[in-house]
């Protein structure tokens, strides 16, 4: 099959959260299972200042966004069997932010815009164009809009990766940018609260829409939909759920070249400890025969970070180790640096993000923490598990389906933790838990051995995206 992602971030390029890593590993699954798949991204100067592999020009036109042209450099390379096209313009894309900047409508209209160029072009005849968020949520109606004949074999799908971003913009600026008639907007297809919606027009046009776990496709449409719950109603027979994977290869304690001591299910406790001790080092802590719990997360509301500072400051006297790495709103930075500060034998802050030490945290902490408030799929729970380490998360979206939450019966299958209202004492109290689980060693074994062997990896939901695809083509 041809498949064409286009989207705002990827690996091993740009990524600036989640979306660029699923973005890569479904398409490297794509390419492994011998599709020929290829993505389109804007040609950041962030790329530029960063990339090692050398990048062919291989083309330029001029993209029409009504009476503005727009000239666009292609780039390209073959990275993992993924053929990669890097869209360059200067105007739009040479920004110190990827995200917020005033002129986004424009900046991803363009996006939009020429990347369908692009495929017409270069002759990329997709089978399936598949969009991510709503920074292209357009191109499903510019395909239909169109009636080109060239696309009147190919099928569109819109994965939503973050609904709480629903691209809201000016009526007549949208539809001027796409030159689209007025009908679109006045027959309520991509209208959201008498503004255009880039991802409700994704919703109304793609052929098939998906997101990244059955949970949050429930909740999509029901409770928090966030005002896109009637839009997805309508197309809820062409709406489905699924679970994330992620990159084995990637994520790998037998071959990780950041961490002190790889192992594998056969000898994972040992080799833990030793990454364990590392960890401590490497944040000055000291009490290594008390439990570590990790965090890798942005530091915003949405991954619940309030609920963690006063955890924290209700079980310290424990004696438990925290370290957390990430960076995000200043205040909750500013609060994690008054616990270290206070408690700088037991608490460790790494503001900014370091791969490396992200993989530490994953194979040295004995369980690690992912309170959000809502989170689609979430990835950092499943690597964890693949690290051998315990996740705790609130029951929401994609943690609710990839973690299996210890209740004190399920030791066969547990691979986790879990609290489901959103409240400090539902988080601490099974933060204690896990506490009192620490010191039950044959017990703890047995969860880490059920977390090692998750299957999170991409074959079960890449198969499930290709049955959508042939659904979508009307392929059996
Ligand atoms: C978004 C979601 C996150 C998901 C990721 C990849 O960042 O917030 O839950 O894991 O996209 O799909």
């Amino acid at each position: 099959m041809k498949i064409v992602f286009v989207a705002s971030e990827a690996n091993p390029f740009i990524k600036t959260g989640g979306l660029g890593d699923v973005v890569y590993s479904l398409a490297a699954e794509f390419a492994n299972l011998d599709h020929e798949v290829a993505i389109i991204l804007p040609f950041y100067n962030r790329i530029k200042e960063n990339i090692t592999s050398s990048l062919e020009q291989v083309g330029r036109f001029s993209v029409d966004l009504s009476w503005r042209k727009a000239e666009c450099k292609i780039f390209y390379t073959q990275y993992r069997r993924i053929n990669y096209f890097f869209l360059d313009n200067d105007r739009y894309f040479n920004r110190r932010n990827i995200y917020g900047e005033q002129d986004d409508g424009e900046r991803f209209a363009f996006l939009s815009l020429a990347s369908l160029k692009l495929m017409k072009d270069f002759n990329l005849a997709p089978d399936i164009v598949h969009v991510h968020d709503w920074q292209v949520g357009m191109i499903p109606c510019l395909l239909k809009e169109s009636h080109d004949d060239y696309f009147s074999k190919t099928k569109s799908i819109l994965t939503i990766h973050n609904p709480a971003f629903q691209g809201t913009f000016e009526r007549d600026y949208i539809l001027d940018l796409y030159s689209l008639p007025d009908y679109v907007y006045d027959d309520g297809a991509i209208r959201l609260n008498d503004r255009v919606s880039t991802l409700k027009a994704g919703i109304m046009y793609a052929d098939r829409i998906t997101t990244v776990s059955p949970t949050h496709k429930n909740e999509l449409l029901t409770t928090e939909g966030r005002g896109l719950e009637g839009a997805l109603r309508l197309r809820e027979y062409d709406f489905v759920g699924i679970l994330n994977g992620i990159d084995y290869n990637e994520f790998s304690p037998s071959t990780d070249k950041a961490i002190s001591s790889n192992y594998t299910i056969d000898d994972y406790y040992n080799a833990k400890q030793v990454n364990k001790e590392t960890l401590l080092k490497r944040f000055n802590l000291r009490n290594l025969g008390l439990p570590v719990y990790g965090l890798v997360s942005r530091l915003t509301w949405q991954k619940g970070i309030d609920l963690v500072i006063p955890m924290i400051r209700n079980l310290v006297h424990r004696g438990c180790n925290f370290v957390i790495l990430g960076s995000g709103e200043y205040e909750l930075e500013q609060q994690f640096e008054q616990l270290r500060r206070e408690f700088p034998y037991n608490v460790g802050i790494y503001i900014g993000y370091s791969d490396e030490l992200a993989h530490l945290i994953y194979a040295g902490s004995d369980f690690f923490l992912m309170p959000s408030l809502f989170e689609p799929c979430g990835l950092s729970q499943m690597i964890s598990q693949r690290y051998g380490t315990l996740p705790i998360v609130r029951k929401t979206g994609g943690l609710n389906d990839s973690v299996i939450c210890y209740d004190n019966h399920n030791e066969d299958k547990a691979n986790g933790f879990g609290f489901s209202p959103n409240s400090v004492e539902e988080f601490i109290r099974t933060v204690s838990f896990s506490f009192e689980i620490y010191w039950n060693l044959p017990l703890r074994k047995k969860l880490m051995k059920n977390a090692l062997n998750t299957d999170n990896s991409w074959v079960k939901s890449a198969a499930e995206y290709l049955k959508v695809y042939k659904d979508a083509l009307g392929i059996k």
